[in-house]
């Protein structure tokens, strides 16, 4: 089967911290490629870099050194305008803690990435509500966040990163503080999405999450130290 096309690339990816007189690398020399519909998790222990990564990756921090390529155009050195109209336009972030601002409705939250697009959006509330209906939350479209369980707020936070059609959604432990039923359910509209074709990119600490992955990209210390697919990423080849 033919490979898939590259959305993100990263060579010699670094990322070092001054705190105080000392130097935290954080990332060292990450090479990375992410696929069209790839479903990857990037497992490590606490302090290995995970979250780094991610934020760059996200566009809501910049390298050090080494170069990001997204859909073929270089962004390592962009300026912070252009990194919000990435974020706003061809990525979703997913929070541990969910992020969503507690005054406004469910459907506003999942509206939000539009007010900070200066694109115009047609029909920015049917928008909202398909993203709703995809995580099955739309019948709380008028719930407040603090009105919804923990699962309940995360397929809300998935539908807010959703809604502008990104190339791929970035998940930072979004299971972290979900108890076990709903990781399951987070997981399972992971793989739901998957199948309709979203790239999702998910971090975890956690073996049985990430088996549920297609792809495991392991770091330690910083560094990439595997990357091979799972059992489901080979049967889903
Ligand atoms: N803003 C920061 N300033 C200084 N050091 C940081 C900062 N953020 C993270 N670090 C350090 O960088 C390393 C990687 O952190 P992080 O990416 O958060 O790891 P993970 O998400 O895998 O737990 C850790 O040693 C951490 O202490
Ligand atoms: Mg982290």
């Amino acid at each position: 089967m033919p490979e898939k096309p590259v959305i993100l690339e990263t060579q010699k990816l670094s990322k070092t911290y001054r705190l105080g007189n000392e130097d935290v690398r954080a990332l060292r020399d990450v090479d990375l490629k992410i696929r069209e519909n790839d479903y990857a998790v990037i497992l490590g222990a606490s302090g290995s870099g995970k979250s780094t990564l991610m934020h760059i990756l996200g566009f809501m921090d910049t390298p050090t050194s080494g170069k990001i390529i997204f859909d073929g155009a270089d962004v390592s050195r962009i300026s912070s305008n252009k990194r919000a109209w990435y974020r706003s336009n061809r990525i979703g972030f997913v929070f541990q803690t969910f992020n969503l601002l507690p005054r406004l409705s469910v459907l506003k939250n999942v509206m939000l990435p539009f007010s900070y697009s200066r694109e115009k959006i047609e029909n920015p509330e049917g928008r909202a509500r398909e993203a709703l209906e995809k995580v099955g939350m739309l019948h709380r479209q008028n719930h407040v966040p603090n009105q919804l369980s923990g699962g309940e707020r995360q397929r809300v936070s998935i539908a807010r990163a959703l809604v502008n059609r990104p190339r791929v959604i970035f998940a930072d432990e979004p299971t972290g503080a979900l108890d076990v039923k709903n990781v399951k359910k987070v997981l399972e509209l992971f793989d739901e999405l998957v199948r309709g074709g979203q790239t999702i990119v998910m971090v975890t600490h956690d073996l049985g999450v990430a088996n549920c992955a297609h792809r495991i990209i392991r770091m330690s210390d910083g560094a990439i130290i595997e990357d091979a697919l799972t059992q489901k990423g080979m049967a889903a080849q």
